[in-house]
């Protein structure tokens, strides 16, 4: 049957284990059995069943085989960039003042309200080459630079149409992103337009497109209580609940986020003990963003040890967007959880495969294990965790063909 083939001549094979929260399995001189676009065994060459012993075999080149990156929050489409803010920031003004003064996450609005949905595709192929290239098979994509209906329609038609040409991504509604200047600082009344018009709305015209809801809880932008309405009206509508939450203040958004059994709550770099906790009971995943300490020059690192402690499955993210966090390289974060968030090498790598794939709700990505989706990287390195220690080098994946 020629949808069989076995890949061949591996220095070894590292995946995740989903049956066990951070086990890691590191098997040398393995194989991998693949049967259409699906794993159908993996383990030592010499224990290969000898149902495979004829199958056609694909020549691994002495690499490591590891499943994709998985990559569960980023702003992936947008107008512009804020090459000009960053240098204010180089001079001393901070996010948040940039922002007060209609900056930042505003100025990103207007560039992208005068978008074309073509614009926006072509944008965004470009920017999914980029993961793809480095390894990121499948990525959460966010709307939330419209800030008004007839904007957050054409980025969710712009996230359709690459969906359509196949690229694998999961759609967030993000319409509650900032406050909209339309709203002159009334969250309130914005928040109301959010839940009662516009998520309803988008998801009318776009059936089946966005899977997740998301709001910014943060102080100066919406409350936890103003992130829950906007929250139970997605949940209402079939959209899962994820939060940017506690980023750069204690907002209270980890404890909504698990009141809410939301599948996410991110940035988390303020986040209480009893929001670990929450989240632990609740399962939400926490989804940890160190590009965004890195690039807005923060001190506190999101205290990913007690959350692994406190018995979270945590992830880590690019954050991919233009203000935060202009990186879409998933080995920089890979450095940053093991070197800032103190992260083992394992902990670090199952954070970027198998724990975002579950907090997205694919349990086949993220790992090798039987069943899962043929998203292979082959990677020329004698040791995985020479991707963190040469901690300058570009490594750039093979695909199987
Ligand atoms: O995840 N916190 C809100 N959103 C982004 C920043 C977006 C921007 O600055 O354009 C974030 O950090
Ligand atoms: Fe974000």
């Amino acid at each position: 049957m020629s949808d069989r083939r076995v890949l061949v001549n591996l220095r070894g094979l590292l995946t995740p284990d989903p049956a066990r929260t951070w086990a890691v399995d590191r098997i040398p001189d393995a194989v991998l059995a693949l049967e259409g676009d699906r794993v159908a065994w993996m383990g030592p060459a010499a224990d290969l069943p000898v149902a495979w012993a004829d199958a056609p075999q694909v020549d691994g080149g002495g690499a490591w085989v590891t499943p994709g990156f998985v990559d569960p929050h980023t702003h992936l489409l947008f107008g512009g960039n804020r090459s000009g803010e960053f240098n204010r920031r180089l001079q001393g003004a901070t996010y948040q003042e940039i922002a007060a003064e209609g900056g930042g996450i505003r100025e990103t609005v207007r560039a992208t309200r005068g978008a074309t949905v073509e614009e926006l595709v072509a944008v965004g192929e470009t920017r999914l080459r980029a993961f793809r290239e480095r390894g990121v098979v499948h990525l959460e994509c966010k709307t939330g630079y419209g800030l008004e209906l007839e904007s957050e329609s054409r980025l969710t038609a712009a996230y359709a149409e690459l969906q359509r040409r196949g690229w694998s991504l999961d759609v967030t509604l993000l319409p509650a992103h900032d406050l909209a200047p339309e709203f002159r600082g009334d969250a309130e009344a914005n928040a109301r337009a959010v839940a009662e018009d516009w998520l309803p709305e988008l998801v009318r015209r776009h059936p089946g497109v966005g899977r997740f809801c998301d709001v910014f809880v943060e102080t100066g932008v919406y409350t936890a209580d103003q992130g829950r309405r906007v929250l139970e009206a997605g949940k209402r509508l079939g959209l899962i609940p994820r939060v940017h939450a506690d980023e750069l203040s204690w907002t209270g958004g980890a404890e909504l986020a698990a009141e809410l059994g939301a599948a996410s709550a991110d940035h988390l770099m303020f986040c209480s003990d009893a929001g670990m906790k929450a989240m632990a009971a609740a399962d939400v995943t926490p989804v940890l963003l160190p590009g965004t300490t890195l690039f807005l020059g923060m001190r506190d690192w999101a205290p990913a040890r007690k959350m692994i402690e406190a018995g979270c499955r945590v992830a880590l993210a690019t954050d991919f967007n233009p203000g935060s966090c202009p990186c879409l390289d998933p080995l920089t974060i890979l450095r940053l959880g093991c070197l800032q968030l103190r992260m083992t090498f394992e902990e670090a790598f199952t954070a970027l495969t198998l724990h975002p794939a579950r907090s997205l709700r694919r349990d086949d990505l993220g790992h090798l294990h039987p069943g899962a989706r043929a998203e292979v990287l082959l990677w020329d390195v004698e040791d995985m965790l020479e991707l963190v220690y040469w901690v300058g080098e570009a490594y750039r994946p093979r695909f199987l063909s």
